[in-house]
């Protein structure tokens, strides 16, 4: 399959090198993933089957649509594909505009559409568990840890991003490394229930969780159950932190449990970024980054959601 896509990208370079003034037109031949590849070859290489690309494609349209003329001339499908492989495999917007026959340019332009438009739906597909989902959450987190009554983990990582130009400093954390400090919410799923996405790489963990409207949401109404956090969190009515020190054979146990229950939110961190390898390192400045991130939360309980659907035993095994 490999061979006739590197033929048609040679013969792009010389098009695209002698055309170099014309506005719009960026590639002569498209390659076809949809039609080439065998639905294992999309997951390795856009994280999605053709139905689910095909389910995205209909979800974005509206807000992809108008954008035509500006996303040089590529339909909402070419649209998505980029921004798949781009947020899939993370690497140079050269060597997605490459793989797929585009300019450089017309991926970035692309990839900043596709995540704003991902980006505007989070409260569409990121919610915290409410009435009727309580008790199959709190179900799940016991099946997972013996931790009774928990209907969430919480913690933050760091999403790495080139230095930006301004604020520069606000943005090392204490690794000495440029980052967004993004905070995640999941259940025993691993479906993200709540994020926020703002934060430069110097802000701690406890702040950012202070200043969330969740902090004010579940201080104002007490929800009914737990969620669970290490221990840089404060201790409070709605979020469990683990005991410094055990020290009776109790603490202990529930020591254990509140770690196998919580390490839900660490196996959520390590497959977001499998999933979307984009999310280890981007060059990109910080709102760009953070469109970027939120664009891979919704796409990853999209992927998540779907395979539970399929009740895949283990959604998340491929990454
Ligand atoms: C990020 O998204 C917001 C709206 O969601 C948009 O106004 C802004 O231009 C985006 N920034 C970048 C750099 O993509």
């Amino acid at each position: 399959n490999m061979v006739p896509l590197r033929v048609v990208t040679a013969y792009l370079h010389v098009f695209m090198h002698s055309r170099r003034h014309a506005k719009g037109l960026v590639y002569v031949e498209r390659t076809k993933p949809l039609e080439q590849y065998t639905t294992e070859e999309l997951y390795v290489r856009f994280r999605f089957g053709k139905a689910d690309i095909e389910y995205l494609v209909n979800l974005l349209r509206p807000k992809l649509q108008h954008r035509t003329q500006r996303s040089h001339g590529l339909s909402v499908e070419d649209q998505i594909l980029i921004a798949l492989r781009f947020y899939a495999c993370g690497t140079f917007y050269e060597v997605v505009g490459d793989y797929m026959g585009v300019v450089k340019s017309a991926v970035c332009d692309v990839v900043k559409d596709v995540s704003i438009a991902l980006a505007s739906l989070v409260n569409e597909f990121v919610s915290f568990p409410k009435d009727n989902q309580i008790a199959q959450a709190k179900r799940s987190f016991f099946l997972l840890g013996n931790m009774p009554n928990t209907i969430g983990a919480i913690d933050c990582t760091h999403v790495h991003i080139q230095a930006p130009r301004e604020n520069e400093w606000e943005f090392i954390n204490r690794k000495g490394r440029h980052s967004i400090n993004v905070q995640l919410v999941c259940d025993a799923d691993l479906i993200i229930t709540n994020c926020v996405v703002k934060w430069p790489g110097s802000v701690h963990d406890a702040r950012i969780l202070r200043e969330s409207a969740l902090y004010r949401d579940l201080q104002t109404n007490r929800p009914d159950g737990v969620i669970l956090g290490d221990s840089a969190y404060p201790l409070l009515p709605w979020l469990m932190t683990p005991f410094l020190t055990a020290n009776t054979p109790a603490q202990a146990r529930f020591n254990t449990a509140h770690c196998r229950a919580r390490c839900a939110i660490e196996r959520l961190n390590g497959v977001l970024k499998r999933r979307f390898a984009c999310l280890n390192y981007l060059r990109a400045e910080p709102q760009k980054a953070c469109n970027i991130t939120l664009a891979c939360i919704v796409l990853h309980n999209i992927a998540t959601k779907h395979f539970l659907d399929q009740s895949d035993p283990n959604p998340t095994k491929k990454f």
